[in-house]
């Protein structure tokens, strides 16, 4: 992997790999049964439908090898760590359609900015207070099947992990790390984004079967609409993304 590329864009794709290829192979028949589960489904069915969201459901799966555990080392800046569950992440045809507990101004951004978002930020209550929730180390995305590049790819905002570094040291400046995820980071979080969508570059990842791209865990990322000249395929477009927590102390999280 090209590390000087990844520190400075917060992304990049990996390679055609034979053993990643392999991987899927196994994996998508697994996670398709997983899906397929009735509770499994109606748990992770979103958007009227049109996305199944699918945390955790992947928990069988080979371990990853090759260039893709050495990328996801690097990435994590740890070279032991627990991969955790899986998500297998199935997009549809017409997404995004409105979400019973969405209104509309959620699904605007839904449509026009790829619902993008920093990972493991949450909106707490009903004025949806924006605190940190889950530590991540960073996010690998596998295709696990072949699809146009127009199927609600996945979104990335590059050069904007660094933004949000420095966002975050400035807002837990002068806080112990254990009280981090009950900060309330709204405004600073809200400013700082609406900067990385006037300044960084949105760039749409497509990749194939035995390719995979990593993102840098503070980079701005979502998923596009499906567009809407495109008819199917009625499968949908499904990625395994795995998140893996970040493992030590969360200033090494932020710094490392
Ligand atoms: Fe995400």
């Amino acid at each position: 992997m090209d590390r000087a590329t990844f520190n400075k864009r917060g992304w990049v794709k990996l390679p055609y790999n034979p053993e990643l290829a392999q991987w899927v192979k196994h994996t998508r028949p697994e996670a398709v049964k997983a899906a397929k589960h009735p509770e499994t489904r109606a748990n992770w069915l979103r958007s009227q439908g049109t996305w199944f969201v699918g945390v955790d459901v992947l928990h069988d799966y080979a371990p990853l090898t090759g260039p893709t555990l050495k990328a996801a080392q690097y990435a994590m800046g740890q070279d032991h760590f627990d991969w955790g569950k899986g998500q297998f992440s199935t997009c549809y045809k017409g997404y995004p359609k409105q979400d019973t507990n969405e209104t509309g101004g959620m699904l605007n951004y839904r449509r026009n900015r790829d619902f993008a978002h920093l990972d493991g930020l949450k909106a707490v209550g009903p004025s949806r207070l924006r605190k940190m929730d889950e530590f991540h180390g960073f996010i690998l995305g596998i295709p696990l099947n072949e699809t146009p590049p127009e199927a609600a790819p996945f979104v990335i905002w590059e050069g904007s992990h660094l933004i949000f570094r420095d966002m975050l040291a400035t807002a837990y400046a002068g806080i112990s790390p254990e009280n981090w995820q009950h900060t309330d980071i709204t405004e600073i979080y809200q400013e700082t984004r609406a900067k990385i969508f006037k300044t960084c570059k949105r760039v749409e990842l497509h990749a194939r079967p035995g390719e995979a791209y990593i993102a840098h865990r503070f980079a701005l990322h979502g998923m596009a609409a499906w567009d809407k000249r495109l008819d199917g395929p009625d499968d949908g477009r499904m990625i395994a993304y795995f998140r893996p927590y970040w493992q030590g102390g969360l200033q090494g999280w932020l710094e490392d």
